[in-house]
């Protein structure tokens, strides 16, 4: 039976400690305003579970700027390009030449690690392995968010303020009533089969890989670690993928004469889909959304997890305002200010994707098209400038924008 409802007050309700979560809970504290944070997984499975690898420069500078600098800068890979492969060609893009700027391979797994020792040496509620979590009252000044804690006690915490950051298939992008939202949504036919292998990568950049059989993407996570993309169909069973299989077709695909792609133990397989989706505002009353819970790209630009990160900055920021000062200008401004950056890395993510995977079933003239913008983009300075410039990422505030 459950026992007593445990009634407490927060500023800020937050939903998720996944990056978008913690980070801004670690920016409110920065503030002087106090959190409580929800979270559905375990400690363990939050820290483990396998995604993004790329902080763009502007994201690497937030996670320093807020004092979480220590191991990134000691363990993370700062890399000054990427390769494009196609047509039998490796070609190399220079982003500190074409852009000014360089991004920094530091696992999405290691930045959550983080964050969480962040918040718990500083003594913060991280509820984990929560179930049943609801949010109420979103049009008053006093939202409510619910939920049962792992020990079975229910919690109901009367927040200022409630920061949806419990990703795409959370709970609170729902509570916005669907006649207030407007969704963008494309699904790709196709879907990323990533493994994690324990192997010396072997190149020295990222290699995104445009190949007549499908996609496929070298990246890595450490001197000892790699990270292998290949394009599947969507609904691919992982049993139709042993090993040898993964190995044998990332070598096709990758593959130039000359250069062999190293093979090693596999410590994690998964499938993702691909999506585009945006829900807009990201904002109803008194609830943020932020993160995966309001927009979603396909991880060509590697962006999902930069945008998470983005979102928070300007959330904290705004909540700052509004909480401690009553100013509620940024809050209001908040939707905006974020939505123009998530389109923009909407179309890139689009753009990339596009560009290197082969849709199944298309003509000849996806291809050719495919080539010749693969061709365009390394050899026009500007085409090849706009990459970097966009791989890089934005400055945290866009030109033009409120706030
Ligand atoms: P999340 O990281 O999803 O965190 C949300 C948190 O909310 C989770 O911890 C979840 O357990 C919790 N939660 C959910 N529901 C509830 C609830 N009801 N109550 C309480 N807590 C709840 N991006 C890239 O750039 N490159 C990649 O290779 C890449 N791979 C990905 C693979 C997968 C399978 C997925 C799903 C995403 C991937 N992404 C990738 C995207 C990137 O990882 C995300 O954009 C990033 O995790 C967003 O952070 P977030 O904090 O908004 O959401
Ligand atoms: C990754 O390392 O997981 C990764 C890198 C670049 C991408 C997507 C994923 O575009």
């Amino acid at each position: 039976m459950p026992g007593a409802v445990r009634r407490t007050r927060t500023q800020v309700g937050i939903v998720g400690a996944g990056p978008a979560g913690l980070l801004l809970s670690h920016l409110l504290a920065r503030r002087g305003i106090d959190s409580v944070v929800a979270e559905l997984r375990s400690r363990e499975y939050c820290e483990a579970r396998q995604r993004a690898g790329v902080l763009e420069q502007g994201s690497a500078d937030l996670l320093r700027a807020a004092g979480l600098g220590a191991r990134l800068d000691a363990e993370g890979l700062e890399h000054a390009g990427i390769y494009l492969q196609f047509g039998g060609e490796r070609r190399h893009l220079d982003f500190r030449e074409l852009a000014g700027r360089t991004v920094t391979v530091y696992a999405q797994t290691e930045v959550v690690k983080d964050l969480i020792a962040a918040r718990l040496a500083a003594g913060a509620a991280i509820e984990f392995g929560v179930t049943g979590t609801e949010v109420a009252d979103l049009e008053t000044e006093r939202p409510v968010l619910r939920f049962t804690a792992a020990d079975g006690t229910p919690h109901e915490v009367t927040c200022d303020v409630i920061a949806g950051c419990d990703g795409f298939h959370g709970i609170c992008r729902a509570a916005i009533p669907a006649a207030r939202q407007r969704v963008s949504e494309r699904e790709y036919p196709y879907a990323w089969l990533g493994i994690l292998a324990r192997v010396p990568p072997s190149t020295d950049e990222l290699i995104y890989a445009h190949h007549p059989r499908g996609f496929a993407l070298h990246s890595l996570r450490s001197p000892a670690v790699s990270r292998l993309y290949l394009q599947v169909p969507p609904g691919t069973d992982l049993a139709d993928w042993p090993d040898d299989r993964v190995w044998a077709e990332l070598q096709t695909r990758l593959g130039l004469p000359g250069w062999e792609l190293a093979q090693g133990p596999v410590l994690e397989k998964s499938i993702t889909p691909m999506r585009s989706y945006v829900s807009e505002p990201m904002r109803a009353g008194r609830l943020f959304l932020a993160g995966d819970a309001a927009h979603i790209v396909p991880p060509t630009g590697a962006k999902g997890l930069n945008l998470a990160l983005a979102d928070v900055a300007v959330l904290a920021e705004a909540l700052g305002a509004l909480l401690t000062e009553g100013r509620a200008g940024l809050a209001d401004a908040y939707s905006d200010t974020c939505l123009a950056r998530v389109w923009r890395s909407t179309h890139f993510s689009w753009w990339m994707t596009t560009m290197l995977h082969p849709t199944p079933g298309a003509d000849a003239m996806e291809a050719q098209l495919q080539l010749a913008q693969l061709r365009y983009v390394t050899t026009s300075r500007a085409a090849a400038a706009s990459l970097a410039e966009n791989y890089t990422g934005y400055p945290p505030r866009l030109p033009g924008l409120p706030g």
